[in-house]
């Protein structure tokens, strides 16, 4: 395996229909450590499948150099790059049984039979398939056929890296979960380099160690699933990531404090203090989780009325309003209160975020 590096990449496809100059992907720089469960988490359009075709070689870039172990491997053909690649429906051969096409990549390279043995018990063991291995794949069903073309990704020891392209897809959501945990622990047992991509939050941050995520073609944060929650480094990531996702809160410095579209907000003191000193446009970022309620007044706190309730079972959500100030709050599924009341909310200032022009304030 190798550590996978991108460099001032930037690619643009010949014919877009966001027309001819527009860029799939621009000035990126992303370094994949060897060993590492990693995300690449954007919605649709954002250039990930992008992304991995350059990296194994499907795709030339217009610009910037791909590295693995630091080597420029831009002018090696795919072949020679030794990238496993698993796309979103399976990729097996109906004919032949389980082990056969786990076999098949080790034996391709001119691998030994008893080395092809050995690895393909080993994959077979990691993934579960043992019970399956002199089954004709083509008898399999759709979760099955998809872990064989797991185990065929994963199933050589030469390659450099598993590129993973929204792999559970086509997979039963009560399965997803199993099957994400047996990837896991294959990627962790064999120490693999791994790029996952999907535009599921969820799978992304339970699935790996270091999350990138991507807006239009650009990095928007690369980090651990922690930062990603704690520290946001633009609103678009704090909204992205968490559900529901962070409160934006674009505001207008007064002689008095911050106000949002004209309708004063009730914040501490430090954070209003350090937003008066900035230049440029300010937005507050708060977590829905983080947002205090208490349904006593409570002198230097919002009052807002609960315009809605969202249940989600373990708690609730309150969609509260007070002028224009419309913010979610994530509270106790017993908690005493409903649609029309007021109650009291409060930012703290050590979960509250400040955006200049867009970029966290690191305070
Ligand atoms: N073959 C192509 N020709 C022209 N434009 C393309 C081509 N493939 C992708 N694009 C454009 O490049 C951009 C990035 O596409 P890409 O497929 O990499 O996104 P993605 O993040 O994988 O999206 P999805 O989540 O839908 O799979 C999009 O604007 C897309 O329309
Ligand atoms: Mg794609």
């Amino acid at each position: 395996m190798a550590k996978i590096e991108l460099k001032s990449l930037e690619h643009r496809y010949e014919s877009s229909h966001k027309g001819k100059s527009a860029f799939a992907i621009e000035d990126l720089n992303i370094a994949w450590e060897d060993g590492t469960a990693n995300a690449l988490l954007g919605p649709s359009g954002c250039g990930k499948t992008t992304i991995l075709n350059i990296i194994s070689g499907l795709i030339k870039p217009t610009s910037g150099e791909v590295l693995f172990d630091g080597t420029r491997v831009n002018d090696l053909p795919t072949r020679e790059r030794h990238i496993a690649q698993v796309f979103q429906f399976p990729v097996v051969y109906d004919t032949m049984s389980v082990f056969d096409n786990l076999a098949f990549p080790l034996r391709n390279r001119g691998q030994d039979e008893s080395v092809v043995r050995a690895r393909t018990g080993e994959i077979m063991e990691l993934l579960d398939l043992s019970k399956l291995a002199n089954t004709k794949s083509g008898s399999l069903n759709p979760a099955e056929k998809q872990i064989v073309s797991l185990g065929r990704g994963i199933a050589r020891t030469d390659t450099m890296a598993v590129l993973l392209d929204e792999p559970l897809t086509v997979i039963d959501p009560v399965l997803k979960l199993d099957l994400r945990r047996k990837l896991r622990l294959a990627q962790h047992e064999l120490k693999l380099t791994m790029i996952y991509v999907t535009h599921d939050q969820h799978e992304a941050l339970t699935f790996a160690d270091h999350v990138t995520i991507m807006k239009d073609g650009a990095v928007m944060q690369s980090d651990t699933p922690e930062a990603l929650f704690l520290t946001p480094r633009t609103p678009f990531v704090g909204y992205f990531i968490g559900s529901p996702g962070m409160n934006r809160l674009p505001c207008e410095k007064t002689s008095t404090g911050l106000s949002v579209a004209g309708s004063p907000i009730a914040i501490q003191e430090s954070i209003g203090l350090a937003a008066n000193k900035l230049d440029g446009t300010i937005e507050l970022g708060i977590r829905p989780e983080f947002v205090e309620t208490s349904i006593e007044e409570k002198p230097s706190w919002n009052r807002m009325a609960i315009r809605s309730v969202d249940y989600a079972g373990a708690y609730q959500v309150l969609n509260l309003e007070s002028g224009t100030v419309r913010i979610k709050a994530r509270v106790e599924e017993r908690f005493p209160s409903q649609e029309g009341d007021f109650i009291w909310a409060h930012f703290p200032a050590d979960k509250t975020h400040i955006y200049v022009d867009g970029e966290r304030l690191d305070r």
